[in-house]
């Protein structure tokens, strides 16, 4: 594999900061990501990376290591893969996972995500997983890489060069290889047949439009940050899959926004997160996830019955919603499991404004590196 990464896709290309354009960039890399594993008649390919039926049948723990958005990548990683494989799926931030001994052995897979493939963090929690005598498999951006370098196998994500120390385009195209991963997996597992696996895959294409369309809120979006930007905290709120997607929507808007937001699972609520919210704090509320739904409308309405401004991002159709939340952003109408890209893309846009309308410097944040070689 080769990427090639020319001067003109590393200039802001009239985007005012690098993050807006690695954000308008997600429909256009995801495609490429998706046709550097994905053939014509929808086989996927991870041959080269070592993942053969023979292979995989052989494994009985599945880890994920990496940090920052990566990590979180890895969390829904981690929903997707048990998911569709049932088979069980440890995510561990590198940090720790480096040094509490983990309990692993060589008929476990290891996969390690890191978009520069140069954290050091995640570099040496490789190292000790393949001292366990695991084998690791990279998921990076940046060909020949350490991390690139050192993996057993290496399989690339296509975002091209990521320059905004905020990461997006990498996150969702982490995301991409993760559930072609599942669906692969659940394959030759023998849990979906080649029909239902070519019907999931083509539900990975179609992000492509539904992101496009989240693209279009940006002037809406824009003024919803402008009503929330002077707060101190906000919070982030959701279930299943809409809650590891809060998770990495809390960091968007932490890393750059420098407002205090945090991620919680909607059902923690009541176990703490409920004595925070006074009167007119944001609440981003997740209720994409259909099983979870009557749930996570109850949720809202707990916190907004302490005067929450709420900001709830559901499914096109579901306007019960209106009755309940301050300000809906509505995705469109896809399966629940794919309902995440467009999720993250409202929260990295949200992100994006509240930065830049407080006149932070978007693209560089305050005390932050874009990548950390160093403990
Ligand atoms: C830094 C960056 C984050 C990134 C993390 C992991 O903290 O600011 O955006 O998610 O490192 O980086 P990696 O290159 O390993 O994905």
């Amino acid at each position: 594999t080769h990427i090639e990464w020319d001067l003109e896709a590393a200039s802001k290309g009239g985007y005012e900061y690098f993050m807006e354009k690695e954000i308008f960039e997600q429909p256009e890399v995801l495609i490429k990501t998706l046709n550097s594993r994905v053939d014509e008649n929808y086989n996927i390919n991870f041959d080269d990376a070592g993942l053969t039926k023979e292979y995989l049948e052989g494994i009985n723990d599945i880890y994920i290591v990496a940090c920052g958005t990566a990590y979180h990548a890895g969390l829904v990683g981690k929903y997707i893969i048990e998911k569709k494989t049932r088979i069980r799926v440890d995510v561990d931030i590198a940090s720790e996972f480096r040094y509490r001994n983990p309990v692993i052995n060589d008929n476990a897979l290891v996969i390690v995500l890191s978009q520069s493939g140069e954290t050091l963090d995640t570099l040496e929690a490789m190292k000790e997983a393949k001292r366990h005598g695991a084998r690791v498999v990279a998921i990076t951006n940046v060909v020949g890489s350490s991390i690139a370098r050192e993996a057993d196998h290496v399989i690339y994500t296509w975002a091209g060069p990521e320059i905004a120390v905020a990461s997006t385009k990498a996150y969702t195209t982490q995301m991409v290889i993760l559930y072609l991963m599942a669906i692969d997996f659940a394959y030759k597992f023998g849990k979906i047949t080649k029909d239902e696996a070519t019907e999931n895959i083509k539900k990975l294409y179609e992000v492509e439009q539904s992101i496009q369309k989240m693209l279009e809120y940006n002037e809406k979006i824009k003024d919803v940050a402008d009503k929330i930007k002077d707060n101190e905290s906000m919070f982030y709120l959701g279930r299943g899959l809409d809650y590891v997607i809060a998770v990495e929507g809390a960091l968007k808007s932490k890393e750059i926004s420098y407002i205090h937001s945090e991620a919680f699972a909607s059902g923690e609520l009541k176990h703490g997160t409920i004595a925070l919210i006074t009167d007119g704090v944001p609440v981003v509320v997740n209720v994409t996830q259909s099983d979870l739904f009557e749930k996570s409308v109850s949720n809202i309405k707990e916190v907004t019955s302490r005067g929450a401004y709420v900001i709830a991002i559901a499914k096109e159709g579901n306007t019960v919603v209106e009755e309940v939340a301050d300000e809906v952003f509505y995705i469109p109408n896809v399966e629940d499991d794919y309902a995440g890209f467009p999720t993250i893309v409202i929260h990295q846009l949200l992100a994006y404004y509240l930065s830049k309308l407080k006149g932070n410097d978007v693209d560089k944040p305050r005390n932050l590196a874009k990548s950390v070689t160093v403990e």
